[in-house]
């Protein structure tokens, strides 16, 4: 499909993607770029050859083969934290050349412009191509990462669930989009809320996509739970691991103290205050995402931006041994008494051979049944609406 006349000139204001050709290396990082080639404006392929010091000085960013992330929502708050740390490497890792591909509505390219022109200015070595654009096919098109964070967010006084009716219906087409120009074997990752059911919405419209590669946002969840525990037992958050989030990022939500650790020892033997435990801490982490938004006027954005990136990290790195983190992503029905065909959070561990696996055979007490159940429930009910 073409790139509609906007994004073309998008494109030719950021820096013109380039291939080398005759060898195995495609793309240049952009200051290498400006180092070897002038390029006419609107010629986004061109043959060059690298000077041997600009080829040292980048030797490692590309010694791999580029990874295309596509971000929605690229002139939303989230993505103006999130892009820059992307670019940076802090994601997918410092050696890691990346492609961006940016999606926004066609109201809002101007101010995604500006974005791309803040890109540009950081002159970020791994970052070998901005394409920025309104039209997703073209914004999909190759990824291997589809960062899905474009929706509205909530306001004070509403569910999450609320946005189902309004976001509902993007992650139809962004669906669709992908499985027609995403890479095969892309991940899809879901930020936009409610996102569970929008990433069950976009599996189910991206067919022939394999549905373990669908996910959905509990991170942020997951490192508020961590430091709520820290503060309590008064250690450093890296003490606090094997924290679990069951079921929908909603207020139904459940923090699973009951199999957290810290210092190596269940939470429960170092917190003796099991009314805060299946109360205060409960509550707070359940209702976190709202009380920001009561404190800023404005939903989480510097936070979830570091959640979506920690996300994507923990899927593309080989769990530490014994530990796990949480994201949801699709039941089969087959473990914990989870529904078959809900987006549900659960523990997960990445692998040495970057596959994904559920962690088995946790123990889940009567507490712990009730709470995950009724996230369960919302997640049913949710499906309901949009599936029917
Ligand atoms: P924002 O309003 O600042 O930005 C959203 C951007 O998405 C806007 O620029 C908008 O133009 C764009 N957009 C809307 N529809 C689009 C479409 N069809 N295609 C491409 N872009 C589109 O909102 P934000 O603060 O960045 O939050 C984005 C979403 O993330 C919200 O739904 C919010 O509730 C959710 N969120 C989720 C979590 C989580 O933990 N899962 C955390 C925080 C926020
Ligand atoms: C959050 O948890 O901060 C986000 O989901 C935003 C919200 O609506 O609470």
């Amino acid at each position: 499909m073409p790139v509609r006349p906007f994004s073309k000139r998008l494109l030719s204001a950021s820096q013109p993607p380039l291939q080398i050709r005759g060898g195995s290396i495609i793309g240049v990082i952009q200051n290498v770029n400006r180092k070897v080639c002038e390029l006419p404006k609107k010629v986004r392929t061109c043959e060059i050859s690298i000077d041997p010091t600009a080829q040292k000085e980048h030797n490692t960013a590309r010694m791999k083969t580029p990874v295309t992330v596509t971000v929605t929502g690229a002139a939303g708050n989230i993505a103006y934290s999130l892009l820059f740390r992307i670019a940076a490497g802090n994601m997918l890792g410092e050696d890691q050349p990346i492609v961006l591909k940016l999606l926004e509505i066609t109201p809002c390219l101007d101010k995604l412009h500006g974005v791309v022109m803040e890109l540009d200015d950081c002159a970020f070595p791994l970052v070998q191509e901005i394409v920025a654009t309104d039209d997703p096919a073209v914004a999909f098109k190759d990824a291997n990462w589809c960062m899905l964070v474009g929706s509205v967010p909530r306001k004070a006084g509403m569910e999450r669930k609320d946005l189902l009716s309004i976001n509902g219906k993007v992650f139809i087409g962004q669906g669709k989009a992908i499985a027609e120009n995403a890479a095969p074997d892309c991940k899809v990752f879901v930020v936009g809320n409610p996102c569970n059911t929008n990433c069950l919405i976009a599996l189910h419209n991206a067919t022939g996509l394999p549905k373990q590669n669908f996910f959905a946002m509990t991170m942020l969840d997951e490192l508020r739970a961590k430091s709520q525990l820290a503060a309590k037992a008064g250690v450093p958050v890296s003490a606090v691991t094997n924290m679990t989030i069951w079921g929908n990022h909603s207020s139904t939500q459940y923090p699973d103290f009951t199999n957290a650790k810290i210092n190596g020892k269940p939470v429960t033997e170092v917190i003796s205050d099991t009314d805060w435990l299946k109360g205060e801490f409960i509550k707070t982490v359940q209702q976190r995402g709202a009380a920001i938004i009561q404190a800023r006027g404005a939903s989480s954005a510097a936070s979830a931006a570091n959640a979506a990136l920690m996300t994507v990290k923990n899927l593309v790195t080989p769990t530490a041994q014994g530990d796990w983190f949480s994201v949801a992503s699709y039941s089969d029905g087959t473990r914990y008494g989870l529904p078959e065909g809900i987006i549900c959070s659960q523990p997960t561990r990445t692998n040495a051979d970057g596959s994904h696996t559920i962690v088995e055979g946790l123990p889940i007490d009567d507490f712990s049944r009730g709470k995950i159940d009724a996230s369960c429930k919302e997640l049913l009910e949710e499906r309901a609406e949009v599936l029917g």
